[in-house]
């Protein structure tokens, strides 16, 4: 280490300034030196040395005025001063000024070669420190996307490609898997980020207001148009548009925008007129919409043109890994929202909570841990606060069926999820309690996105 630290010496007294230099030079150190503060900035700024040592008085600036600028300008730089006057006022100072350490003139040469030393160190300690800041912010956040197994990795990793260019983009995954953060994320990440970020979920609205929506209407094209209104195409130009649940959009509806993202112009309901937008279009389905599109529930071609790049979010339950992580931030975020002490979990309650199989992905865990946190006096979660909320969670499946009035293959859907979270996802047990083969249970699950693509069908039932 020692022969690449680069160490500059300032001193206006040339002959001060050479004994320091040669000196450290003869201990393997690059020196340079300079005989006025002024110098040195001017080099800085092509050619800066990890350590200064600088003289106290100088002609040119004084030397606390020195340290100050250099300490602001660049903090990695690790300072010693000279300083001809040995009190307790002048140290305080030069600390205050940003300096490592000072010395006093005269100074015998080890006590110069020991300050040095430990003046390296610390440059070796900062270093070490930026690199652990980077790796953390590289691998543990993406925007606000918390995880570090390689699953969620490569989704970061797509993300910062992906980001930069306007391809259409097809996210997939189950239910609470992270698929809308994602989609911002991507919008984050590139050169959109300053112009809007417009989700649309295609199932909450019937088709036609879904049409209008999106491309906007003029006055009176229907009962209820009383004024022009602006689409989302719009609202987006320039900027990115999310179509959560596309999977859920008519056939009727599909070719419309499949006619948008063709010739990227739009037409308002009852309007005449065509308008270019610029917009990026991230859409997203938890159902696998190759399969919506083999049995004729979703257009094919609309299906290859939003799929230009595919990102799979991962289910909760393929990167247990990240759940310590979660957790953490959950509890961050809730202790602070509701006055709690909680400020983790028992090794008990973490083993449950990384056994869970969480068919409700992270959402699911959000839920839990936020119950949690209320239900918790002390400063850790404890196992039985966790079983409580989960079983919670299981009555109040029961009730927002029957609040919610599911399509039957809606029910379907979430009978599966249910089945397959309380068996822990074994297949041949759902299948048994389902009463249905292997097969039809596979058709299924990659029907909900339950599974991937690439996960191959049973042989046999
Ligand atoms: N990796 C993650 N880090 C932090 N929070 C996450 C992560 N993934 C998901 N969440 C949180 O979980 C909840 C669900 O995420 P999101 O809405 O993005 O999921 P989704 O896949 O769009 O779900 P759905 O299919 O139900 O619309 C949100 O509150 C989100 O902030
Ligand atoms: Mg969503």
């Amino acid at each position: 280490m020692v022969g690449r630290l680069k160490i500059a010496v300032v001193d206006d007294d040339l002959e001060m300034g050479r004994v320091v230099s040669d000196l450290l030079s003869e201990e393997g150190y690059q020196v340079a030196q300079y005989q006025s503060a002024a110098e040195a900035l001017v080099k800085f700024k092509t050619d800066l040395p990890q350590i200064l040592i600088t003289d106290h008085r100088m002609k040119d600036i004084d030397g606390l005025m020195f340290l100050r600028k250099v300490h602001t300008d660049y903090p990695s730089v690790v300072s010693i001063m000279m300083t001809a006057f040995g009190s307790i006022e002048t140290a305080i100072e030069a600390m205050k000024a940003g300096a490592y350490h000072y010395i006093v003139k005269p100074f015998k040469n080890e006590e110069l070669s020991l300050q040095v030393k430990r003046a390296g160190e610390k440059v070796c300690l900062k270093q070490e420190n930026t690199f652990l800041k980077k790796e953390l912010n590289k691998s543990f956040t993406l925007d606000s996307i918390i995880g570090k197994s390689p699953a969620i990795s490569s989704v970061f990793e797509l993300i910062k490609i992906v980001s930069g260019a306007t391809a259409n983009v097809l996210i997939s995954g189950e239910s609470g898997s992270g698929k809308e953060l994602v989609a911002r994320a991507l919008h984050n990440a590139g050169p959109r980020k300053n112009k809007s970020f417009v989700p649309i979920n295609c199932t909450a609205l019937p088709e036609h207001l879904l049409e209008s929506e999106l491309f906007g209407h003029v006055k009176g094209s229907f009962t209820g148009a009383v004024t022009d209104k602006k689409g989302l195409f719009e609202e987006a130009h320039g900027g990115t548009l999310f179509l959560d649940e596309i999977g859920d959009m008519s056939l009727q509806l599909q070719a419309k925008l499949l006619r948008v993202l063709q010739d990227r112009q739009i037409r308002p309901v009852g309007g005449n007129h065509l308008k270019d937008v610029d917009v990026r279009i991230v859409a997203a389905s938890h159902r696998d919409l190759k399969i919506l599109a083999k049995d004729g529930k979703f257009r094919e071609d609309l299906f290859y043109r939003l799929n230009v790049v595919p990102i799979r979010v991962p289910p909760l339950r393929e990167r247990p890994e990240d759940i310590p992580l979660l957790v953490e931030f959950f509890i961050k975020k809730f202790a602070a929202r509701n006055n709690s002490k909680v400020i983790g979990v028992t090794p008990e309650a973490m083993g449950l909570l990384m056994a869970h199989p969480w068919p409700g992905n992270v959402r699911e865990l959000e839920n839990v841990i936020e119950r949690a946190i209320v239900l918790s006096a002390g400063t850790l979660i404890e196992k039985y606060v966790i079983l409580g909320s989960a079983l919670e969670e299981a009555q109040s499946n029961i009730e927002q069926l029957q609040a919610d009035r599911p399509t039957l293959e809606k029910l379907e859907e979430r009978y599966i999820k249910l089945v397959m979270g309380e068996v822990e996802h074994k297949k041949e047990e759902a299948a048994r309690i389902l009463g249905v083969s292997r097969r039809t249970l596979y058709r299924k699950e990659r029907l909900y996105g339950m599974v991937s693509a690439e996960t191959p069908e049973p042989l046999e039932d």
